[in-house]
């Protein structure tokens, strides 16, 4: 078990610059996610990490040490990929006993028929029989020892290939996207058996993906990554609800959070159309994006006001709805979709082609600068008297 840490990690190719300095420090025995979209530079942080790739400058600490220069090997990280690089002509207990072979035992050793007359040898194969055993008990594989990987389904390959990386008790685990070639009812369930695993193993493990449910369901933190760099490093809670940039509110969420321009007066009031949001902005007097998620937003009567739209798509998901509605208030909001999550009971009453009011007085709503970063909301936010007067009305 170990830290990691990168400090100031860049990587320039000859064509791009795909990491501009990375700072993260991931604790022992802490499950990071690094989400980002494509391209964003999460694989080549990750090769990096393993030394599979040199950076162009900067740092990684591995429990503290300086791994610069250290070959792959000797970082004792255990990395596992999307194609899952089982050896086909091998048996699963081959397959995982294969990495202790390559360790625990000398090339003498390894010989077919001189190896097994070596006093040394029977002592050390008893220690990594024992630890194949462990290890297929622990990933409930047992029964498939004796297999070839072309008589496995691809989930059962996805637990050999995780069997092969734990059988070494490496300090990490390093994990590329291992779940995308699963059908999507199997990527689900292994994402509790990841998670089940990392509590059971108490390892660090550094999870790269590009879907962002899946980071939010297994990990202790997130990193979201964008062009090179980590726009915020939070827990799944904090990212979703609390985002600092325009962009992690973007990428973070299904369905997409819903975004309106809007104004900041002078004041640091937020004028946009339908909204009588009472918080205040430190800003004052910019253009904005108002930022809220699907649940947060309710339909309203058309006298209570609101944004006045028109429904174009019910998406049915069985326990909600997203209604998609099209603003039809002329303004600078005219002509934005907008998703308003309902129960099927409310979802039942809506047709596409509907008119209706969605109420944006809401805590949900965030603020969001030109610049992307999210704007503070003041603390002297309670209304006055005269504004709590008129919220109490609305
Ligand atoms: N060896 C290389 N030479 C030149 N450019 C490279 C090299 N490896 C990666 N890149 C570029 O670096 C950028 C980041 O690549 P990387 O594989 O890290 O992205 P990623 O975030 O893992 O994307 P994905 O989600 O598609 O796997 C891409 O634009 C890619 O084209
Ligand atoms: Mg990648």
């Amino acid at each position: 078990m170990a830290t990691i840490e990168l400090r100031e990690i860049r990587k320039a190719f000859p064509k791009a610059d795909v990491l501009k300095g990375v700072n993260l420090r991931i604790g022992d025995g802490e499950f990071v996610s690094l989400v980002g979209p494509s391209g964003c530079g999460k694989s080549t942080l990750l090769r990096i990490i393993a030394g599979l790739e040199d950076q162009t400058s900067g740092d990684v600490l591995i429990g503290g040490r300086n791994v610069g220069g250290i070959r792959p090997s000797a970082r004792d990280l255990a990395m596992v990929f999307q194609s899952y690089a089982l050896y086909p002509h091998l048996t699963v207990e081959e397959n995982i006993r294969t990495p202790l072979r390559l360790r625990d035992l000398t090339t003498t050793e390894r010989l077919p028929f001189v190896g097994p007359l070596l006093p040394s040898h029977r002592s050390k194969m008893r220690a990594i029989d024992a630890a194949v055993a462990e290890t297929a008990n622990t990933l409930k594989i047992t029964q498939l020892l004796n297999r070839r990987p072309g008589h496995l389904s691809g989930g059962q390959r996805q637990r050999v290939a995780l069997g092969r990386a734990m059988v070494r008790k490496p300090v990490a685990f390093l994990m590329d996207e291992p779940l995308s070639n699963l059908d999507a009812a199997l990527r689900v369930h292994m994402r509790s058996e990841l998670s089940e695993l990392h509590r059971a193993l108490g390892s660090t493990f550094i999870y790269v993906t590009h879907d962002q449910a899946e980071a939010l369901t297994m990990s202790d933190r997130i990193a979201v990554m964008m062009g090179g760099e980590i726009l915020q490093v939070a827990t799944p809670d904090q990212v979703y609800d609390d985002p600092q940039d325009l962009r992690v509110a973007e990428f973070i969420g299904s369905p997409k959070i819903n975004t309106l321009p809007a104004t900041v007066d002078s004041e640091g009031r937020i004028t946009a159309p339908g909204l009588s949001v009472r918080q205040r902005l430190h800003a004052t007097s910019q253009d904005i994006t108002i930022a809220v998620r699907s649940e947060h937003l309710r339909f309203c009567k058309a006298e209570e006001g609101g944004l006045s739209a028109k429904v174009v798509h019910k998406e049915n998901l069985g326990s909600d709805v997203f209604v998609h509605a099209r603003v039809s208030d002329m303004g600078p909001a005219g002509g934005n979709r907008v998703v308003v999550r309902v129960t099927p009971e409310t979802a039942h009453m809506l047709h596409v082609g509907s008119p209706v009011n969605i109420d944006l007085t809401t805590k949900g709503v965030m603020a969001f600068a030109t610049d992307n970063s999210r704007l503070a909301n003041r603390l002297d936010s309670t209304p006055r008297p005269a504004e709590a007067a008129v919220a109490v009305g609305a």
